[in-house]
């Protein structure tokens, strides 16, 4: 099955009246993306890159896998924001929140924060581990992944020595320049691409994010074939039979009515952490120009017994998006026991998806009973094919979306301007407020 877009609890919020117009909206947005394609300095390598990656890199992205999984208990990977989102966001996705108990290889994220506490304790849970760091920055002087990496540089090579250090780090970095490319060139590093014309944000597809994917043990083959398959069907021109575009087209709607707010909504704790990559990947495509949608997320059920309230009864300014996996990867059924001291039978023998579903729709229902617009996205299971599709379906739409808002979806601006401002007020040289 391939991902649908379920407008059920959509009806009556939009009138067609709106609805005319957005076809050719859409089709403005579909030609100013093939535009940047094609462009020489473009930024839309993610929108060909599942028929269009470098082979030969993918197939030392699987050898490395195989090495780091072979010789290693734990793979650091040191990275911020486009640099680490995505790959936490398919590893725990696919093999859910606490997908490194029990794992041959764990793996374990530094360089995303600026917290003293954090690095020492994963310096400390490394202790007596076999080690293994993948470094991830296409710059090479983000502050937080810098600090983190000088720590484990140190640390590797101390246990190891400067020359099996240099064979248990890999280096995913600007192809030509950069200080770590600087220094892999010297170290002899295995270094990976960061593609220039693929932003951090739309390169959970690339190096990025493919070789901690595929150390944690998953099939990457598997994933670039869901979004292969993702990138036909949503190239399909005509909107009502275009869920990407429909969605971005709805998204765009909703915003003109004065929704504020798109929650992204899930029944499954392992989505926590692409819930952060949703949120970097709208975030930052979107919000500038004082536009924008805002982008939240939500975990259900566990926030309905909190946020819940607001999304039922606060102030009408959200929309809501559920991400719904059709089928659970094992099943847990509720037993029978006798004397029902917790009242439960009347869920005996019922599977934990039966429940999980039954529940989403009676949420829905409730949200849309008060006035909150909901669309369904329908995906089949938390396998790596189906979240290949997710991630494309995500980056399309948002591509789609931000060219229909009026804003150009891949520089982040914002980003830039708080980085030169920490550099100057920690004396860096060249920086000034
Ligand atoms: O989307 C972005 O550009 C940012 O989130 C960057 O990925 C992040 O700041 C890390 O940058 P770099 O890869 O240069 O270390």
């Amino acid at each position: 099955m391939s991902l649908k877009l379920n407008k059920t609890y959509l009806e009556g919020f939009i009138s067609e009246d709106e609805y005319s117009g957005v076809e050719e909206k859409v089709k403005n947005a579909v030609s100013e993306l093939e535009k940047e394609i094609v462009k020489k300095d473009g930024f839309a390598g993610w929108a060909t890159l599942p028929d269009n990656y470098d082979r030969e890199e993918f197939r030392r992205i699987k050898e490395a896998a195989k090495k780091i999984r072979s010789d290693s208990d734990i793979l650091v990977v040191v990275g911020i924001g486009g640099s680490y989102l995505g790959a936490r966001a398919v590893i725990e996705l696919l093999g859910g929140e606490f997908v490194n108990e029990g794992a041959d290889l764990k793996v374990l994220y530094a360089g995303n924060n600026i917290s003293g506490d954090y690095l020492l304790k994963i310096i400390e849970m490394c202790e007596g581990k076999r080690l293994s760091v993948n470094v991830i920055s296409k710059s090479g002087v983000t502050l937080e992944p810098a600090v983190a990496f000088r720590a484990f540089k140190k640390l590797m090579e101390d246990r190891y020595g400067e020359e099996e250090a240099a064979k248990r780090i890999y280096v995913t970095t600007d192809a030509k320049k950069g200080a770590l490319k600087g220094l892999s060139d010297v170290a002899g590093y295995e270094t990976f691409v960061v593609p220039d014309d693929i932003g951090g944000r739309y390169s959970v597809l690339t190096a990025v994010g493919l070789l901690p994917i595929a150390a944690a043990g998953f099939d990457i083959d598997a994933l670039m074939s869901g979004a292969k398959n993702a990138m036909e069907l949503f190239a399909e021109p005509e909107l009502e039979k275009n869920p990407c575009y429909e969605y971005a087209s709805i998204r765009y709607l909703l915003e003109k009515q004065g929704k504020k707010i798109e929650l992204l909504t899930c029944f499954e704790p392992a989505f926590n952490m692409f819930g952060e990559w949703y949120k970097q990947l709208y975030g930052e495509s979107e919000g500038k120009d004082g536009k924008g949608l805002f982008p939240a997320t939500l975990n259900y059920s566990a926030d309905l017994h909190s946020m819940g309230q607001y999304v039922q009864d606060g102030q009408r300014i959200l929309f809501e998006t559920l991400l719904r996996f059709e089928k659970s990867n094992k099943e847990f059924t509720v037993e029978y026991i006798d004397g029902d001291f917790d009242g439960l039978n009347y869920i005996a023998g019922k599977t934990m998806s039966y429940i999980n579903h039954q529940a989403s729709e009676g949420v829905m229902l409730a949200h849309n009973e008060g006035k909150v617009p909901v669309m369904i996205i329908e995906s089949e299971k938390r396998d790596e094919f189906n979240v290949g599709e997710l991630i494309y379906f995500f980056e399309k739409a948002c591509a789609i979306s931000g060219y229909m808002l009026g804003v150009y979806p891949f520089d982040q601006p914002g980003v830039e301007q708080y980085k030169r401002n920490m550099f100057a007020l920690l004396g860096k040289p060249g920086y000034s407020i």
